[in-house]
């Protein structure tokens, strides 16, 4: 177990996110962060005890850092089985990698005029696997969306990256009969963020 690729992976988003051309071209940043992300995600050996703990019941959200300027912030899903969201978006783009279990997105479009939402395709990760999310106008499918665990007798664990500080944000959850957008902010589970930079042991070990 080892916390050095999540830091190797903070580092590389740090300079996607802070490179001159990241405000002309989000859909550049996206696609070389669902790259990153795919990288991070194959491997599961460094994900911290502490932030991988499956709830009894709903899921966790569980902050692993988030960028000083908020360009960009990592987040833990940790999934009871079965457990589902409701209906939401995110306001800013989104990179969910799947690490452990395995979990389903069933995507929704809202009707520019009625506001009514129609469920779209179901897409099911496993793990290595990265979805992209990006809100409309920009997309025009949009990101509101439903996740569930596709397990029902075990935890699952999804790596997402945001466009910001997703936890403080406003953001909507649907009424998936009516459309009826409702404002909320998700906060994060955990109090504490791992320590990515302990990295003492290797100065001890080096010649
Ligand atoms: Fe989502």
């Amino acid at each position: 177990m080892s916390i050095d690729r999540l830091r190797r992976f903070i580092g590389d988003m740090t300079s996607l996110t802070g490179g001159a051309w990241q405000d002309k071209d989000e859909n550049a940043v996206v696609e070389v962060g669902a790259k990153l992300l795919g990288e991070l995600v194959k491997h599961d050996d460094w994900l911290p005890e502490q932030a991988a703990k499956v709830p009894p019941h709903g899921y966790a959200q569980n902050l692993l850092w988030c960028d000083p300027f908020e360009r960009f912030c990592v987040v833990s899903f940790v999934w009871a089985p079965r457990a589902n969201t409701p209906v939401h978006d995110h306001e800013m783009w989104g990179l969910v990698g799947m690490l452990r279990g395995s979990e389903t997105s069933l995507s929704f479009t809202r009707h520019p005029e009625t506001g009514v939402l129609v469920p779209g395709a179901l897409s099911k990760l496993e793990p290595g696997d990265v979805e992209v999310l990006v809100p409309a106008p920009r997309n025009p499918v949009g990101d509101i969306h439903q996740v569930t665990n596709a397990l029902d007798d075990r935890g699952s664990i999804s790596i997402h990256v945001y466009g910001g500080n997703i936890g403080a944000v406003r953001r909507h959850t649907y009424d998936v009969t009516t459309g009826q957008p409702n404002l909320f902010v998700s906060g994060y589970t955990n109090r504490e963020q791992p320590n990515i930079w302990d990295r003492s042991a290797e100065v001890r070990a080096a010649p």
